[in-house]
């Protein structure tokens, strides 16, 4: 792959983490009920995270150069070193209805989710995070929705994304499911596994 490639999507990657921080800080993205504890913390633990992965993203660059820049958009190839480590108990992935990474498919319970955030989101009624509770574990959700940024990677794959961008999409990620988005769609989720303490 081409130097000029991994720079933008280094620089591509950069913009929607800073982007997706501002977004949240602004809007307040997850309004969070302050009653409950667990969705407190959980959007806590998203926000820091993102700003980690840009902290992390601004060293690379500074480092490596170009090097290694697509493994960036995966969470789990990400060594998160700092604060995060230390939130014992606690785990963040991405769950998602229509995965490009075949690990990120939903279960049954976030596939539902996911089906009531988009009718919600269609019907212009707000879209909320939600807790789970499972056997020892509390789950938060937080909805991840799509913007401009996005579309370069997640949107119409003829008229949005490049040509180099997309066979380099396919060629990672041969059984892709995750184009063909628009603006302000909800395109997956944060999940937010929490250890309960009793
Ligand atoms: C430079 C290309 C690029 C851009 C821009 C981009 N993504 Fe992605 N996205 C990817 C890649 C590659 C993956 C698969 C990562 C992996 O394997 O873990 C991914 C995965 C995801 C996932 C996890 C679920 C899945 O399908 O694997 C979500 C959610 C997601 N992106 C949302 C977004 C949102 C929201 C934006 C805009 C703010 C965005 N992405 C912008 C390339 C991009």
């Amino acid at each position: 792959m081409s130097r000029k490639l991994l720079s933008f999507f280094l620089f591509s990657i950069l913009l929607v983490l800073i982007i997706a921080q501002k977004r949240t800080d602004e809007q307040n993205l997850f309004a969070v009920p302050q009653d409950s504890t667990h969705l407190v913390q959980g959007k806590t633990h998203v926000m820091a995270l993102q700003k980690v992965l840009v902290g992390q993203l601004v060293n690379a660059i500074r480092e490596k150069g170009s090097a290694g820049a697509v493994d960036f958009c995966q969470l789990q190839a990400i060594p998160l070193t700092d604060s995060i480590s230390e939130w014992e108990g606690v785990r963040i992935s991405r769950v998602t209805d229509r995965p490009r990474n075949p690990d990120h498919l939903g279960d049954s319970y976030e596939l539902a989710f996911m089906d009531k955030l988009k009718n919600n989101k269609q019907n212009g009624k707000s879209i909320t995070p939600e807790l789970r509770k499972r056997k020892g574990q509390i789950i938060a959700y937080f909805p991840i929705v799509t913007h401009t940024l996005c579309m370069q990677c997640h949107g119409n794959s003829e008229t949005q994304i490049s040509t180099k961008t997309l066979e380099t999409i396919q060629k990672h990620y041969p059984d892709d499911m995750a184009t063909g988005y628009s603006e302000n769609e909800v395109r997956g989720l944060w999940k937010v596994i929490m250890r309960m303490e009793e």
